[in-house]
């Protein structure tokens, strides 16, 4: 059984089973004396996320994928929402960082971070990988802008433009064409004419998030993990950004694939490009929702 009740310590408040999403453990009545028991017919459905253990006043519940220890005493936060909202209105999208490297320490940090990020499942398949090496960095940019190049070439021949449909989709083709495209015209010449980097930005650092194919809110969990990231490195002096562009080039183009090690089953579903920055945000700019209203 992967989870277990110590029957000596439990006093049968039934909060375990009231913050269980499934439910697996059941309080009722036993000749007049409340029991709590795990459901037999639902703990193949337990999601393993420890909420019963971390909820429990008695430490009466284990949870097999856990040992003792990986349940932290809470700590007091010295963050109040107006702290927090200022946090989040002054990130900001960092496009431009020093010629300065991140330290290994300071991601070590952030990444610290992105273990607590929530998953669709439950399950822990997020991965990431950090690549602060400059040779590394710009292998990876010859190589994407190599696959873009192509891209730019066959979205222009009305046949090969057809396989593309096919493979990705319409509504990517118009993204393709209508948002990305338009762009990485101007990208591919500044870096072929050794004006800029305009993908990686020369970036210090690059975090990629990858998931199972399988797993199946691989794309949310990757871009919340990166979420966690870009707001951890905030609060340490590190800019950051999402960036779209790389990993359909580590999906797509197999010698990234070989030179980052990412395994057959797994894709990349966000990254976030990392430095320190260059520029200092003077004032906030307005951001408005479509629309926020109570029904
Ligand atoms: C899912 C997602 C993908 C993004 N992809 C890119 C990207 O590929 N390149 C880029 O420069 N910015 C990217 N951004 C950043 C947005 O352009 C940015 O959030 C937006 O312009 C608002 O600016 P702010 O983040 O400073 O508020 C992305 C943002 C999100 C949420």
């Amino acid at each position: 059984m992967i989870v277990s009740i110590d029957q000596d310590a439990c006093k049968a408040c039934g909060i375990c089973g009231q913050v269980c999403p499934r439910h697996i453990p059941v309080t009722a009545d036993n000749n007049g004396k409340k029991i709590t028991m795990i459901s037999s017919e639902r703990i193949d459905l337990c999601i393993e996320c420890g909420h019963c253990t971390a909820v429990c006043p008695n430490q009466a519940i284990q949870i097999k994928c856990f040992n003792e220890e990986d349940f932290a005493p809470l700590e007091k936060l010295d963050i109040d929402d107006h702290q927090f909202l200022l946090l989040m209105k002054q990130r900001r999208s960092v496009r431009r960082y020093k010629d300065k490297p991140v330290p290994r320490e300071t991601i070590d940090r952030i990444i610290d971070a992105v273990h607590v990020a929530p998953t669709g499942t439950g399950r822990m398949t997020t991965g990431v990988i950090v690549i602060d090496n400059p040779k590394t960095l710009a292998t990876l940019s010859e190589l994407a802008y190599g696959l873009y190049e192509g891209l730019e070439k066959n979205l222009k021949n009305p046949i090969a433009r057809f396989f593309i449909r096919r493979q990705v989709g319409e509504k990517k083709v118009r993204m393709l064409q209508d948002f990305v495209m338009p762009g990485m015209h101007w990208y591919i010449r500044w870096y072929r004419e050794g004006k800029s980097n305009e993908i990686l930005r020369d970036c210090p650092a690059l975090m990629l998030f990858h998931s199972p194919i399988y797993e199946p809110v691989s794309a949310e969990n990757c871009l919340i993990a990166a979420f966690h990231a870009i707001m951890m490195a905030q609060v340490m002096g590190i800019g950051t950004c999402f960036n779209d562009l790389i990993p359909p080039a580590c999906n797509r183009v197999p010698e990234i694939r070989n030179l980052l090690g990412i395994l057959d089953d797994r894709e990349v579903y966000a990254s976030i490009t990392m430095g320190y920055p260059k520029y200092q945000f003077k004032r906030i700019p307005l951001r408005k929702l479509a629309e926020a209203r109570y029904l």
